[in-house]
């Protein structure tokens, strides 16, 4: 299957959220995992390269999409990742690119994180249009991310009420937490899983019911 982190607004805690995502899924699923660093910036990538220093066991490789001949907009090579039983998962840039189209229609699920803003929110629209032009046929899943609990969000009720109409809404906000600015790619800390392990269980009960896959 494909997981893909995205949506063009930058800074919004993709990569964030896919390492910790990625970290949290090699713990609870027997699965292989496989990331897809498809960011020029290259930070999952640069990140796990340097978590190499670590005593701790790697928990998956991370390859850099489109080099050695990958095309991912390759449909072929898609589908097989989507059909494998492997979990395959997509980092992307906070910018669209032509590139990422088949990826965003083959992909079975995008996990989109927004936070409460009205450039986030707008711009979390603007991607969930382009996933419609492009006829994606994966699900979508908002994520609220990097929330603060103590802050009251202006208009957050609207918000949530528009983004619902798109796709699902996880309820369990990923709160904004200093343990998840220094997150590596070989482990969750106790104060990250508790940051992020209710809203992951919802997409993982989210992925066993709208997808029927068990991971
Ligand atoms: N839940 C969070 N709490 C605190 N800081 C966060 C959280 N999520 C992300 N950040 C920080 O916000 C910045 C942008 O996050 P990042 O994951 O790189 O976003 P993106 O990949 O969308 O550009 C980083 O400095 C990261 O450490
Ligand atoms: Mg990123």
């Amino acid at each position: 299957m494909i997981i893909t982190f995205g949506t063009q607004k930058g800074g919004v805690g993709k990569t964030t959220l896919a390492i910790a995502f990625a970290n949290y899924i090699s713990g609870v699923s027997k699965r292989k995992i496989r990331v897809f660093d498809f960011d020029y910036q290259k930070s999952f990538y640069k990140k796990w390269k340097e978590d190499e220093l670590s005593d701790l066991p790697k928990l998956y490789e991370v390859e850099i999409a489109g080099e050695q001949g990958q095309l991912f907009s390759d449909f072929e090579h898609l589908i097989d990742l989507k059909q494998s039983n492997d979990i395959h998962i997509f980092d992307l840039a906070g910018t669209l690119d032509e590139k990422y189209s088949d990826l965003l229609i083959y992909s079975d699920l995008i996990i989109i994180p927004f936070e409460y803003s009205n450039v986030s929110v707008k711009s979390t629209l603007v991607f969930k249009n382009i996933l419609g032009m492009l006829e994606s046929e994966a699900e979508r899943v908002f994520i609220r991310s990097r929330y603060d609990k103590g802050y009251g969000y202006l208009n957050q009720r609207e918000m949530d009420a528009e983004i619902s109409k798109y796709g699902m809404l996880v309820e369990s906000p990923v709160f904004k937490r200093n343990s998840l600015q220094t997150i590596d790619t070989r482990q969750l800390t106790y104060y990250q899983k508790d940051a992020v392990q209710k809203p992951f269980n919802e997409i993982i009960e989210y992925i066993k019911t709208a997808l029927k896959i068990t991971l």
